[in-house]
Formats: C-alpha cells, structure tokens, sequence
C-alpha cells in the first residue's frame, strides 16, 4: 500500500480503503504514483462509502494497464514525451523534402492491370484479409454496427456477408482457406460477435475467423500527462485509433500465428467499403511483382482536396519515409520546400501525391520485424488543444492515438514502400456520412461517402466488369436522391462466386446488352452468351457449387423486375422503415424478377425454353 506519501497528497482515504486493493492493484498504485498520478488515489472516500464505484474504478485502472504495451507507466512516459514536443509545436517534417512515391499506375483496365490481377489472385491464396471494424461512425449515425449495414438492398447483401462471400469464393478457387481478422471494439464488439453468430458466420469456418477487441486509452488532462478524471474514482476513457491493430495482432500473437500457417501477406480493409476487393486482388500482385513490403491502395486527387496524399520524405542521413501527409500540412511543406506554389497539378489534373483510402498491402515479414522492435505501437501521436498561449491546460482532455497507415514509420531497414493508383470508385467508396452531409458534401462537388453512394459505386463496379467483358451497357440517367447523385440502373451485382477478377468475368460474359433501370445479378460458376436485359426488368441468375450454367440468346425486357422507390418524408421519419433504408432514402423491392436457381450440380443451359441439363 502507497503509504509514503505524506498527508498533504490526500492519500488518508485512499490507505484506509486497502482491504479493497488486490496485490496487483498496490503494485499499480505504486508505480502510477511515482508516475506523478497521485490525483487518481486521493479524493477518495472512506471506506463502505461508494465501495463499488473504487472497485469499478480499480478493475478500469487494471484493464488499461494491461491492455497498453509498457502498461499505464508506459502510456503515461509515451504521452509526456509526444506532449512536450506538441507543446514546442515542433515541425514534424522539419529538414524533409517532398518527393513523389514510387507509384503503380493501375487506374486503366490493360495488359498491366491483367498481369498485376494474375499474381494477386495466386498471392491471395497466402494472404489474411484484416477489416477494423472497431470505429464509433460518429458521422454516419446508425444505430448498429456498420458491418451489419447492406452494401446493396437489392438483396439486402451486409457488408460483412460481401466481405465473407469474398474469402469464400477465394478460398473455394484456391484451395486453401483464407483467414480473416476482424477488429472490434467497446461499441463494436457485442454486434459483431452477434451477427457472425446469427448468420453461421456467413458461411466461414469458425476458426477462420480471429476477433481482436481493441480497448479505450485513458484522456490526459494536462502537458504533464495527468489521467483526466470524469469524477473522483472515474477514468476518461477514448479510442485510441484504428493503429490498434498492429499492437493487438502483435500482442495476441495473430499475426506470428498467420506467418506460421503460411500467411505472407495481410489486407487491411475498412469496415464500409464494398469496392475494396475490385482492386485488392491486383494490388497484391503489384507487392509481389515489385517486391512492396507496404503498398498503399491510392487513388488520384487534385491539389487541395481534402484527402491525406501519400508521399516520400527526404532527409539526408535518414531513410526516405513514404507516408500519409494530411492535405492542410502538404501543400505548405511543399511550399516551404520544392514547390512555392505549393501542391501543383501534374499534366492530368491530379496532384502528385495520390490520395491514401486506408486500403493497404502489409508484407508479412517484415511486419513481424517491425511489431517485435516496436511492441505494435505504432507511431502515436497526440492532437490537444490548448487552452491558452503556456500550452500547459487543455481545453479538453487528449490522448494517444495511431493510424494504421502510420506504419512505415517505423522503416529503417530499407523496407520498400509503394503506391497502387486504381480508379477511385473502382476502389473506394465508403459509407460514412448521414444523407445531410452527404447532400452537402454532394453538393460541393466531394464525394457525398452515403450509403446511397456507396451502393452507386457497387453497381457501378458491376457495369464496369460487363463493359470490360465487351457487354453493351446503357446507363439510365444520374437522378439525385435526397441531394445525392444515383444511377438508377443498370444495377449489377456480380458475386465473388461468379468471378475474382476481371480475366474471369471476360471469360464468361459473351456479347449481350443490358439499359436503363435494369438488374443482372450473377451468383456462381454462370456464362452469359448474348443475353439482353432492359426495360427494367431484372435477371437473377443463381448456380450451386459445382453447377455450371449457361445463358444463350435470352432477352429479358419486361419489368418492372426489382423496382427502386424513393421514400416518402414520412417514411423518412417513421421507425417502421428500417434504419439502413432510411440513411438512403430510397428502398429496391421485388416486383417479379427473373430468377433461374439451380440448385443440382453438373452442366445446364438456360435460353428461351427455359432451364435443362446440357449434354
Ligand atoms: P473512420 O475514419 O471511418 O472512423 O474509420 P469511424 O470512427 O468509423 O467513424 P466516425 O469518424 O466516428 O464517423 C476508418 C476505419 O477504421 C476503423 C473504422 O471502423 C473504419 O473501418 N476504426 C476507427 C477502428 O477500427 N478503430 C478506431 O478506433 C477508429
């Protein structure tokens, strides 16, 4: 028990209520005390009053000590050192030079897109896909978790359901099953253990699957690291960032488990981005024909446009460091270096330094390397903001915090850092704002980042795979929803059992044409010979593992097939309409599709007579 510390710390109380302390709970007092925390222990009061308040607060203490590499100590020496250096407003990028990354430019179907999707998809046979899933979607607002949200509600497909039915059909074709990791959180965690559950954990193997649960950091109340208190006896807990990941994929012994069944590379996904796969599988073979340890998915941006642009850094007599430079530091770092005026577009329009989505390529040898010499603690940073020029008092408590494309920082080695370009809806599209900012953002020309949008950009993917294949595709005219900019059609879904990458849907479309406001959804091994769909109407074409379909000469055009209704202002407000309607404002119901589901193995043919078992 800390009893060396004289009365006029306020420990009386404090040592009075020791029978409530566990040896471990002494050991922790001891060393947040002589971390200068006194003001954790004191206030407190006598012993039988607020008991269970002391011990809540105690298992808190626990919990965040255990949870933080180096334990609360550890956290607190960490934060004294970034808070100094926030508290001198030291340059972060003092004495660098700006230069472009070393990029892939893949944002174009052609003979290099092929080649790249070619190796991806034999490297994804050793790759574990990594979703944090652990974030509040303070700005997006829906009450649930947003792994459970539909990426489309033609047929109502989650986000999480899209992202297993990927690993399905790839663990299917390769041979081999593909792990998935799936970050959580306080907020995140129940509703994500709960829908794996209810759903027979869309279709994977439990031990596929490895929940880590990321915990909360305690806020600091002052430069001195003090840990704000809520009330005597009540931590300030926050997020500390989606950079959890690496420390807890180092701490649970994830990521040395994955390189032991063979793992060799980990994607790390966003929770709402449907577009992700379109371009993950060639950004792997981008790593593996170019030897990327850390390859960042990017997308072309225009000067100024508030997105993070990848760049290297320059500095003689230190590695070259290619990061995510937020916009608002680039453009004057790029001013006070290389270019007085500032981020200048190239001869496309596009800034130099492409646009980081947070969609990233990790090697995993040396990840390991770099989780072992670093704990997993990834670059931590800390934002407060202070309450006056001494820069001592905050106007509201900080914390720690890291970013999980924060990890080559930690390069020293020679580690070799890349970019991928894909188009930007091709591979991003992430559902993160409610319709009003939406609409807003729409309306100032950004990407609005709605459900509605995201959903857009699903199809849109779809017309871009049947384009490729030489379909002809007609697009029914842009209309907005609640403010939002929607295609009604053609919308097409073409699952990952129908194909992985785009070689494969070229191999099994032929011909045909598809217009306006229709729907072609394709689930399984399914050929498409000169099918026509407009009109409207929709086709839903569904083959069994180990049934093979084609479709010749069918012509589907009469509707209305899946018809798309906005909702009304009173539907917008009502609680019958479900939630994951209503942040789009718009529902897509069944009005007669036509659906062919072959449900037995072997070869069929599907035409204008109908189904029947081919040859
Ligand atoms: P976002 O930037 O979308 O943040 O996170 P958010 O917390 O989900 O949403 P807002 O800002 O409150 O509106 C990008 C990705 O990182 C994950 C999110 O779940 C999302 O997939 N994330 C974020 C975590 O896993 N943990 C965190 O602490 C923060």
């Amino acid at each position: 028990m800390p009893t060396t510390t004289s009365s006029a710390s306020g420990l009386e109380a404090f040592s009075a209520n020791e029978r409530l302390l566990s040896p471990e709970d002494k050991a922790l007092a001891e060393c947040l005390i002589a971390e200068n925390q006194h003001h954790l222990y004191s206030g407190w009061k006598n012993p039988g009053v607020d008991d269970d308040k002391k011990l809540a607060f105690l298992k808190c203490l626990r919990s965040a000590d255990q949870s933080y590499p180096g334990g609360l100590p550890g956290y607190i020496k960490n934060a004294r050192v970034l808070l100094a250096a926030a508290a001198t407003g030291s340059n972060p990028y003092e004495g660098y030079t700006p230069e472009q990354p070393d990029i892939v430019d893949l944002s174009g179907f052609g003979a290099d897109y092929a080649a790249a999707e070619e190796a991806g998809l034999a490297a994804f046979a050793h790759t574990a896909v990594v979703i944090v899933a652990g974030g509040l979607g303070e700005r997006l607002g829906y009450n649930g978790i947003k792994l459970d949200i539909p990426v489309e509600v033609t047929q109502d497909t989650t986000y999480l359901a899209h992202y297993a039915s990927v690993i399905r059909a790839a663990s299917h074709k390769l041979g081999r099953r593909i792990p998935l990791v799936i970050m959580t959180s306080m907020d995140t965690n129940a509703g994500t253990l709960a829908t794996l559950a209810a759903n027979n954990n869309f279709g994977l193997e439990a031990d596929q699957i490895t929940i880590l649960r990321q915990e909360l950091v305690p806020a600091l109340a002052d430069i001195d690291a003090h840990l704000a208190l809520e009330n005597p006896c009540e931590l300030i807990m926050k997020p500390h960032g989606h950079g959890d990941i690496h420390m807890l994929l180092h701490s649970t012994g994830t990521a040395k488990k994955l390189a032991q069944d063979g793992v060799r590379y980990l994607l790390f996904v966003q929770d709402t981005n449907g577009q992700a796969f379109n371009a993950a599988l060639a950004a792997i073979g981008v790593s593996e024909q170019r030897g990327f340890d850390f390859n960042s998915i990017a997308v072309n941006r225009v000067p100024g446009e508030a997105v993070g642009g990848v760049t290297t850094l320059v500095k003689p007599g230190s590695p070259n460091l290619t990061i995510n430079v937020e916009y608002n530091q680039l453009d004057p770092l790029l001013r006070a270096t290389v270019s007085p005026e500032g981020d200048v577009p190239n001869e496309r329009g596009f800034s130099r330094f492409p646009g980081n989505i947070n969609l990233l390529v990790i090697r995993m040898e040396p990840y390991l390397r770099v989780l072992e010499s670093s704990q997993g603690i990834i670059a931590e940073f800390v934002n407060p903001k202070f309450a006056d020029a001494s820069r001592t008092s905050f106007k509201k408590p900080a914390r720690l915090e890291t970013m999980m494309q924060d990890l080559p920082k930690l390069f020293t080695s020679g580690e070799k850092v890349g970019v991928t370009i894909f188009d930007r809806a091709w591979c991003f599209s992430a559902c993160k704002n409610n319709l009003t900012e939406a609409a807003d953002k729409a309306a100032k020309n950004g990407p609005p980042e709605s459900a509605s949008s995201a959903e857009n950009d699903y199809y849109l993917a779809g017309r871009m795979k049947l384009r490729f294949a030489g379909m002809a595709v007609t697009d029914e005219p842009e209309i907005p929803i609640c403010g939002i900019p929607f295609t009604p059609g053609p919308r097409v879904i073409l699952r990952p059992s129908f194909a992985l990458t785009l070689a494969e849907v070229n191999e099994r479309i032929k011909g045909g044409t598809i217009s306006g406001a229709s729907t072609l959804v394709l689930d399984g091994d399914v050929r498409l010979e000169n099918v026509s769909v407009s009109g409207g109407a929709s086709l839903v074409i569904s083959a069994v593992p180990g049934a093979r379909v084609t479709v010749k000469n069918l012509n589907v055009s009469s509707g209305p097939g899946y018809l798309l209704e906005q909702l009304s202002a009173d539907e917008m407000a009502s609680a019958d309409v479900p939630e994951y309607l209503r942040i789009r404002g718009y529902r897509i119901t069944d009005r007669g599709a036509k659906k062919f589901v072959v449900g037995e193995e072997g070869r069929w043919e599907i035409d204008a007579g109908g189904v029947r078992r081919a040859g």
